[in-house]
Formats: C-alpha cells, structure tokens, sequence
C-alpha cells in the first residue's frame, strides 16, 4: 500500500543500524488489537523494555517521566514510553499507525501499534497487512467486547493465521482461573463462527508482568506459552510460504548490456533452482531458469522473502508486473473478479469509476461495481449498500482494463491484494482482497472482424474523432452542438450527435442523476462514442460530464488524438439567469435534488483542448472555433 510503502521507508531509515546488528534473526511481524484500557500501551511498553532494548535517551525520559507523574507501585509506567513515543512519530506519518522494534535472543519484532477506535479500520488494514501474528488484548473485567469481534474479523480477512487471545489485567481478577476459561469459551465460540480455526490464549498482567517474558507464578494452572516465548517460535509466513508453487512478480527487467538480461524481484512463493521449467504470466510462455543471480553472487536455491535476479534459457518476453511461476502450476490470468474492498478516503467510492489498482508491481485501471453487500464490522452482518464510504468494508466485483496475473488473497498476499488509486487525486483510497476470477472474464473474447475501423474511415473519406462538450445545464452544449453537426454535414462529413438528454430517454433511461448513476452514464455514452469512431463517424456528445476521472475515462478509451475536451465554460449565475428549461427554479426551489451547480459538484477540465466563453460570443462563432480546430 502506498502509505505502507512510506511507512516502511520510514523504519528502514530509522532503524537500519539498529537491525544491521541482529541480522541474522528472523523476523516477526505482528500487531497489537486493543484500546488504551485494555492496557495495550502498557503490554508494548513491558516487552520493549524486558527485551532491553530501548534505547539509553528514551529510557531516561521515561524515567524521568514516571518519577513526575507518580504511577501506583510500579516504578516506570510503560504506557508512557509508548505513548511519547507515539509522539515523536507522529511527524511525517500520515496514517496512525506507530511502529515500534525490539529483539531478543532469538528473533527481532517489528510492532505495528494501531488505535482500537471503530473509525480507525483503515489504520488496523494498514498494519495487518503485513503482519504474522496479531495480539487481540481483552481487559479480564469485561471479557470479549465489540471491539475484540472487530479487531478479530479485521485480522482474519487480512490474512493473519496467528492469533493470540491475551488476557490482560488478570491480576485484578485474581487470577482467577474460571474468568479465563470462561472468557477463552466465548471467544472460541465467536471465532469459529467467523472462520478462525485456532488461536492461542495467554492469561497476562502488562502492569505486574505476568507470563509476558517470564512464567508468572500466580497461575500455576496454565501450561501454555508465555507470551514472548510463542512470538519468538511461531512459524513465520515466509517460513510457510516457502512450501508452496514458485510465484515471483517481476519489478523491473534488469538488461545492464546485451550480454545479460535478468528478471529481477522478491520471490513471492516456493523456491527456485537453476534448470526449474517456469512459465511466465500472463502470456504463459516457458522456459528454464539458466542463472539466479543475488548480490553476493550466483545461488543454487531461492526461497520466498529472498530478493533475486532470474535469468531465463530462451529469449521469451517477460516485463515489469508479469508474473514468473512454476510451469506446471502457474497462477491464473483474469480481468473480471469478486473481491473485498477497504474502503479508505473520506470521500465514498464511486461505482463505476475508473481507479488506479495496483496489485504487486503492476498497476492498471479498474473499475468497482455496486457492493453485492457491506459487511458491519461489529456484528458480521451482510448489508445492503449503494456505495462505501470511509472505513467501510464490503464485497463487490471489480472489472480490470486488461488481464492480471493473480492469486486469491488466502493464498498469497502479494499476489491477491491490492489498493485503489484515485487518477485525480492519487491518494490511495481502498485496499482490497481477491477472492475469485468470475467465469466470465475467461470465457468472452474479442471477436477480430475483417472490415476493420480503417477500412470504415477510409470508406467515408474521413479522421474518426470525438468532440466532448462538457459544461453546466443550460450552458449551451446542445446549441452548439447542433450548429457544429449541420456545418459538419454541408461539409459531406458524417457524423453523429449524442445529447444527454436524449440518451436518457432511451439507453440510460434506468439511470437518475446520483454521482454513482453520473458515472454509469458517461460510461455507456463512452463506449457508445467509441463504436461510432470504430464505425468510422464524426461523434459530438453533449453531457455534462460533470466529473474529471470519467471524461479521462472516456479519453482513454478512445485512440490517442481521437478525442478533444470542449468546455462549453458558462458560468452558473449565467446559466441560471438563462434557466433554459427552468430546472434551476425547481433545484433552488429544493424540488430537483443533486442538480449539477447547486447540489452536485462540477469539475471544469483544467486543460480543454477548445474553451468557449459563451459570455464573449454567439453559438454561432463556438461552432465555427470548434470547426477550425477539428479540420485546420
Ligand atoms: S450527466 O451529469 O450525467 O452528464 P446529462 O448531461 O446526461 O448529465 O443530463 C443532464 C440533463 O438532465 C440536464 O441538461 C437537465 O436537462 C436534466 N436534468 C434533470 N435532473 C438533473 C439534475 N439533477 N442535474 C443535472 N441535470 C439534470
């Protein structure tokens, strides 16, 4: 994820000296579900600083710290340490998630640290998708909450196969050995239901130290782990990763000079020898792995987490965001899927629109349809949704520009999850999981005809183009657009107008004026349009088009230099003087709702090729500017 990305740049900064010296261990990665009252800060602060290592400068603070704030019998607070911690990062993290490192003996851990709010499901999806194990911290007081269901579901969906159940604060039940079971029971029962098929539960006390780094002797009825000892022997997804198929997205094709040209990436899945028969995806050529070349030299065997240089026996094609995989069990090839989406932007999703996706590598344009339902993350209920807005999580299918190479995500995270991109804004906006291909992206193929969109333009004597005017009700498109197809036509050129308010009686007719119904509109007018231009036609539309990411779209369906962007730039106190239709009267009025300019927004094009300012000339004159522009 985008932010994931800026936040792993940040720790590798930070701590880079820090991990040189514990280079050899293996890494965990886990994150940490709970609120402040579940004594979450407390529990992070207590195995950093039994670990000992925090660093001598914090620790003094700390000290300090405590000694001001004067906590009950213990003598540092750890909550403390965390939060000033927090602090710190704070700076130059967009999203709230703190991350923090320590080591032991055996392994070195990275913490993601997200707050337990329900508002915050974005930062709890950014920290889990990369983590091994999550910690759900349950207050022995008041047993499994609300929160500890979402936190669960959040760490299930996100593909996190460790799950330990501390139960924290045991101290103020006594240690009392029937809280426990009966707290474990109803937790079991809750996680079953939702797909959960284990987890470990510890009974501990961050603030006295209970069986966190060392066995607590006030609960001699427990025999389980310890709760560092089970972080520091659980088996690690790379470790499990390694006994699957070969997958390795390639990140970029590595050609120095002729002599060598090498596939380079981080292998995904499985292993790799020299001599392996691989099959690369998604155009499924073949070959044999000739070299694997690391930093340090030639390798006989690689293994997922490893970052290699693949070098291939025959000269196939192969480019970034192509995926390599054992040939005998490749991964499949879509562009039609059921997936769940995060949603992550303050601003809801828009079905229909075109986003950035970027799974692996590779990055393409994808659309979302209607969510099938939302799930509510408190209660796993399936319900019905028109859209999701921030931090909503819901199930819908999603339509690629072309074909992908993935997994599902239960398989493989690199190669099933990816993120949304707003083209306009490029925020990152959703985080989704694949769950399947839908059958039908495998079975409907384009058709090759024989009379081809040249022979049709040829036949008419003409360049195929489309004229997009864009611009408020009542600007005056459809006016002008009238007057360009006659000229048009006293010209022999064929052509054909499209005008929102006819489409809308016929093709589009099931289609209102929500942002989402908006989208659909020009999507269908696009594809229409494009057609037309594969028949050969001249096509005028008249739309408002009020959104910039669509009239993109349409741009970028049509073939470069087919498409020009005609703001018919009228302004709205104009337009409603005007009132043409008398539409502005019953929106003010509060009769019309979501009208475009009153209460639906309008995007003007930052760089139209033709801008008409209707205020300084005649239909008449735009028509024959357009004109001019359109056949010089
Ligand atoms: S678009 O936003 O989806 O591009 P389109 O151009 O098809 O709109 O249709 C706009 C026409 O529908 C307007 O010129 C107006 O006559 C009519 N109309 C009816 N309701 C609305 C509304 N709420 N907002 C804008 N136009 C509306």
């Amino acid at each position: 994820m985008n932010e994931i990305y800026k936040t792993d740049a940040l720790i590798a900064e930070n701590i880079d000296a820090y991990l040189e010296t514990h280079q050899h261990k293996t890494m965990l990665r886990f994150i940490t579900c709970g609120s402040v009252d579940d004594g979450k800060s407390t529990l992070i602060g207590r195995l950093l600083y039994d670990s000992k290592m925090i660093f001598e400068d914090q620790l003094a603070t700390l000290e300090a710290d405590s000694r001001r704030v004067g906590t009950q019998g213990e003598a540092i607070d750890f909550a403390l340490l965390v939060d000033g911690l927090a602090a710190e990062r704070e700076q130059g993290i967009t999203i709230d998630v703190a991350y923090r490192f320590f080591a032991t003996e055996k392994r070195k851990f990275i913490v993601a640290d997200t707050p337990g709010h329900e508002q915050y499901t974005r930062n709890m999806v950014t920290g889990a998708s990369t983590a091994d194990l999550a910690v759900i911290l349950i207050d022995a007081r008041k047993g499994v909450l609300t929160q500890t269901r979402r936190h669960s579901y959040l760490a299930h969906l996100l593909g996190i196969r460790h799950i330990v159940l501390a139960v924290n604060k045991m101290d103020l039940v006594g240690y009392d050995h029937a809280v426990f079971d009966a707290i474990v029971a109803e937790y079991r029962a809750f996680s079953e239901s939702i797909g959960i098929a284990e987890f470990t539960p510890v009974p501990i006390s961050g603030l006295a130290g209970d069986n966190i780094t060392t066995r607590s002797d006030k609960t001699p009825w427990y025999d389980g782990p310890v709760l560092l000892e089970h972080l520091e022997t659980v088996e690690l997804d790379q470790s499990a990763n390694q006994h699957k198929p070969f997958r390795m997205p390639v990140q970029w094709v590595n050609r120095p000079n002729l002599d060598f040209r090498g596939f380079s990436g981080t292998i995904a899945a499985g292993q790799v020898r020299p001599g392996d028969e691989i099959r690369v995806l998604p155009s499924g050529k073949t070959s044999r792995i000739s070299r694997i070349v690391a930093y340090d030299g030639d390798l006989d065997l690689a293994v997922a987490g490893q970052a290699v240089t693949l070098c291939f026996e025959d000269e196939i094609d192969c480019s970034r965001g192509q995926v390599i995989t054992a040939a005998k069990s490749p991964v499949e090839v879509a562009d039609q899927f059921e997936a769940s989406v995060i949603w992550m932007d303050e601003e809801e999703m828009v079905p229909g629109r075109a986003y950035w996706l970027k799974v692996g590598p590779q990055t393409v344009s994808a659309t979302v349809a209607h969510p099938k339902y939302q799930v509510n993350v408190n209660t796993m209920e399936h319900l019905a949704a028109k859209t999701l807005d921030l931090n909503a999580i819901g199930v819908a299918n999603i339509t690629t520009d072309r074909d992908i190479p993935f997994t599902a995500y239960e398989e493989s995270r690199d190669l099933g999850g990816f993120i949304l991109i707003d083209k306009m804004t490029n925020r990152t906006v959703g985080a989704g999981l694949i769950h399947f291909a839908l059958r039908r992206a495998q079975n409907i193929h384009w058709q090759a005809t024989d009379i081809d969109r040249t022979h049709h333009a040829n036949l008419k004597n003409q360049k195929p183009m489309v004229l997009w005017m864009t611009g408020l009700s009542g600007s005056g498109k459809s006016t002008i657009a009238n007057i360009v197809e006659m000229k048009l036509a006293r010209m022999n050129r064929h052509t054909f107008l499209l005008d929102g308010d006819n489409v809308r009686h016929g093709l589009n007719k099931d289609l209102g004026f929500t942002d989402a119904d908006r989208v659909e509109n020009i999507r269908r007018v696009g594809e229409v349009a494009r057609l037309m231009t594969d028949a050969g036609l001249i096509v005028i539309t008249a739309f408002i088009s009020p959104f910039r990411s669509e009239r993109e779209m349409v741009r970028g369906m049509m073939q470069p230099g087919e498409f020009m962007e005609v703001f018919i730039d009228t302004p709205l106190e104009e337009a409603e003087r005007r009132d043409v239709k008398g539409l502005y009267a019953k929106a003010r009025a509060g009769q019309l709702k979501n009208f475009t300019g009153i209460d639906s927004p309008y995007e003007p094009p930052e760089a139209p090729q033709i801008r008409i300012d209707t205020t300084r000339m005649t239909a008449e004159q735009a028509a024959d500017l357009i004109i001019e522009k359109l056949i010089p």
